[in-house]
């Protein structure tokens, strides 16, 4: 009969522990520090690291080529994004408005890619424009609604939303319903957005605005949670076409 495995390597542990003693040699086990360090599993910052390539390879599937190289360089924009991080539930909505060009949907993707590089317990993402949210809530030959409904709680519910142009599509009284339904589940579970536009929530001066767009009710919500940032400058797009 075969002994056990574990008698048979305490019968060895203790022809080893004879054949040091025969020696001399007094070998009492030493403390071992197994503490794992920051380049292996078990250390927070390890696997901080590995949650921050997943979430930047997330982010690199949602933006468009042309904004993989962007980067958020202006402050208002990276402290926005250093909100997100911090305090997830309160950073609110970041609102990037300005005129055509001055790079809004640049800083937009740069800084949802410093939120993922922080490697955040949870990182998803739905990158859309107001016109494709709309194309897509839209019920087409053989949709049922529960397909719409579907897809419209997917915009509510993801962690984090990015709507480029968010004034920018053809209302109708299903564009309207849909906005407010959007706009207000993510108000009342504080999950934060980035939204861009040419427009002001308010414009003081009576002219259009996000207001006349989105309806009073939405305006009134993004008034209370959205940090508004002016991207200024001259239209970039003109200049680059001079240089090729
Ligand atoms: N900070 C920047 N550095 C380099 N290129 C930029 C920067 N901001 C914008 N661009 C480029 O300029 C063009 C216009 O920017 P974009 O963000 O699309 O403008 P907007 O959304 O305000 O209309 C794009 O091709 C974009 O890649
Ligand atoms: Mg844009």
């Amino acid at each position: 009969m075969t002994e056990p495995q574990t008698l048979a390597s305490d019968k060895v542990m203790a022809r080893f522990q004879e054949a040091l003693d025969r020696r001399g040699l007094a070998v009492a086990p030493g403390p071992i520090d197994d503490t794992p360090t920051p380049d292996e599993p078990g250390h927070p910052e390890y696997h901080r690291l590995r949650r921050a390539e997943w979430a930047l390879s997330r982010w690199e599937t949602a933006t468009p080529r042309r904004y993989r190289q962007a980067t958020a360089t202006h402050p208002d924009v990276i402290a926005w994004a250093n909100r997100t991080i911090n305090d997830f539930d309160n950073a609110g909505v970041l609102l990037l408005f300005g005129s055509i060009g001055t790079g809004k949907t640049h800083q937009a993707y740069g800084a949802l890619r410093h939120i993922a590089a922080a490697g955040l317990p949870h990182y998803s993402l739905i990158a859309t424009t107001a016109a494709d949210m709309h194309g897509n809530l839209r019920v087409h030959n053989g949709d049922q609604q529960h397909d719409i409904e579907r897809e419209l709680a997917r915009y509510c519910r993801v962690p984090l939303l990015f709507i480029d142009d968010i004034d920018v599509f053809k209302p109708s009284e299903t564009t309207e319903q849909n906005m407010f339904r959007l706009i207000n589940e993510r108000y009342n579970e504080c999950r934060p957005a980035i939204f861009t536009s040419n427009l002001l929530v308010r414009n003081p001066d009576g002219g259009p605005d996000l207001a006349s767009v989105l309806g009073d009710r939405n305006a009134s919500r993004l008034s209370q949670i959205a940090t508004v940032v002016p991207i200024t400058g001259p239209d970039r797009r003109p200049k680059m076409r001079n240089i090729r």
